[in-house]
């Protein structure tokens, strides 16, 4: 049944245009078909099958870029998490970047493209003696520690002195989603400014003999929109270098930057960042007579959100009391950040224009909140085996997919001048079946 049978009053006609913002560089539609880096997204879909992530070169390294060209005085890092995988941390490598990484998994996918070692942070509230263990090996260039458990452990296996950043809590509200709302008080990452454990921190780093304080760490939260909140943050780090008496040389102010996931959601203000966040660090530094310690700032979703479109195939149409669904053959264990976070998305159907009225598109796993976008605009005859393209899908999509109820992870196929090929292969039958011994 089609959504024209169940809802035949609706409005809003016309092939609509690509939302500004929230499709890769570079992405155009020509006569119906969705060009995703040059390449037609039903050949996509035919070649690799659905779902499938599609990733685009160009956009992930003109962002990196870009983070360069704004804060060129800044080491920037790219926070692994956002999108482990081996090509995507070679581009990064490529374009300058450092990289976080928070696990000895993703270290090993750093380590299998060679990145160097010096550009390297180990993140992570918990870091098990693997993790450290492997960091160390590695020969990473720093440690960013987050209890005084993991500075004696840390102090313990290192052998010559370990470059440290220390992991501080501002206490600053980045005015965000509380599951990723990182630098309040009284949660897991970080120690406490307000508390002064950051304080006892730095200076158990300093007394250990095996280690080397090299700076301070801030991760304020993630989807953060409003520059202030780092302003403030580098006010309060400021004040925590001042009362150290020591020399920091780095601050590192996390990263955070909100990207656009809906159409008239605007971009963070990165050059507003730039500006305000020199003055901020020069201003409070004079202030408290501590040199300017150089900044470093850890961009993930921003990075690579916007380079991703997720592609799925509609599997059913259906009419609840008050609602339509549209069923893919994807969902959460693609995309389980609706769940998650109420993050939302914007939904286009590849192929047709035409009449348009609201559905909730939802994926096919066993649960009532596998909801992957509600409330969006898609033509009234959508139907069994169209294509719909999700946009803003680069950052941890891939990252945080799982394999609920035996679905195989989708691909990620990156794309660049017309030219498709598999980053990441689709996670097989026999993927699943080769673990469970
Ligand atoms: C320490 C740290 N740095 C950087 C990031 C990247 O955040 P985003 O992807 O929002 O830029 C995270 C995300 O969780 C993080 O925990």
């Amino acid at each position: 049944m089609t959504l024209a049978e169940l809802l035949p009053s609706v409005g809003m006609t016309g092939e609509p245009a690509l939302e500004a913002g929230l499709w890769p560089l570079g992405t155009r539609l020509d006569r119906g078909e969705l060009l995703l880096g040059g390449v037609p997204a039903t050949e996509l879909a035919a070649r690799f099958g659905t779902p499938c992530q599609v990733l685009d070169e160009g956009t992930v390294r003109a962002r990196a870029r870009g983070f360069r060209e704004v804060l060129p005085e800044a080491e920037v890092v790219f926070a692994g998490k956002a999108l482990p995988c081996r090509e995507v941390y070679r581009w990064v490598a490529d374009e300058g970047l450092s990289l976080d990484v928070c696990s000895a998994g993703e270290l090993a996918i750093a380590r299998s493209v060679g990145f160097p070692a010096e550009r390297v942070l180990l993140h992570g509230n918990v870091k098990t003696p693997e993790d450290l263990k492997a960091a160390l090996g590695y020969g990473v260039g720093r440690v960013v520690v987050d209890s005084f458990d993991e500075i004696e452990q840390l102090g313990a296996l290192a052998g010559g002195p370990q470059d440290v950043l220390v992991r501080v809590t501002p206490g600053v509200d980045p005015r965000t989603h509380r599951a990723v709302a990182t630098g309040v008080e009284d949660q897991k990452f970080g120690f406490s400014l307000a508390g002064g454990d950051a304080l006892e921190a730095v200076l158990r780093v300093v007394e250990h003999p095996s280690l080397r304080l090299v700076g301070l760490h801030c991760h304020v939260g993630s989807q953060v929109r409003h520059v202030a909140v780092y302003e403030e943050a580098a006010r309060r780090m400021v004040g925590l270098i001042a009362s150290c008496g020591v020399r920091v040389e780095q601050l590192d102010l996390g990263g955070g930057f909100a990207v656009p996931y809906l159409p008239g959601e605007g971009e963070f203000d990165l050059g507003g960042f730039a500006h305000r966040v020199r003055v901020a660090l020069s201003h409070e530094c004079a202030l408290r007579r501590v040199p300017v310690p150089r900044l470093l700032v850890e961009p993930g979703r921003s990075v690579v959100a916007g380079a991703g479109v997720t592609l799925y195939r509609v599997a059913a149409v259906k009419r609840g009391t008050t609602r339509v669904f549209v069923a893919v053959d994807g969902g959460m264990s693609d995309n389980p950040r609706p769940a998650l976070y109420g993050a939302r998305y914007a939904v286009r159907l590849v192929g047709r224009g035409g009449r348009r009225a609201p559905v909730t598109v939802v994926g096919r796993h066993c649960e009532a909140g596998d909801v992957l976008a509600e409330n969006v605009p898609l033509p009234v005859d959508v139907r069994a085996g169209d294509l719909l393209a999700v946009p803003v899908t680069g950052a941890y999509h891939h990252a945080l997919a799982s394999n609920y109820n035996a679905v195989g992870r989708p691909p990620v196929v990156g794309v660049r001048d017309g030219v498709a090929r598999v980053l990441v292969r689709r996670e097989t039958e026999e993927d699943l079946l080769r673990r469970d011994v």
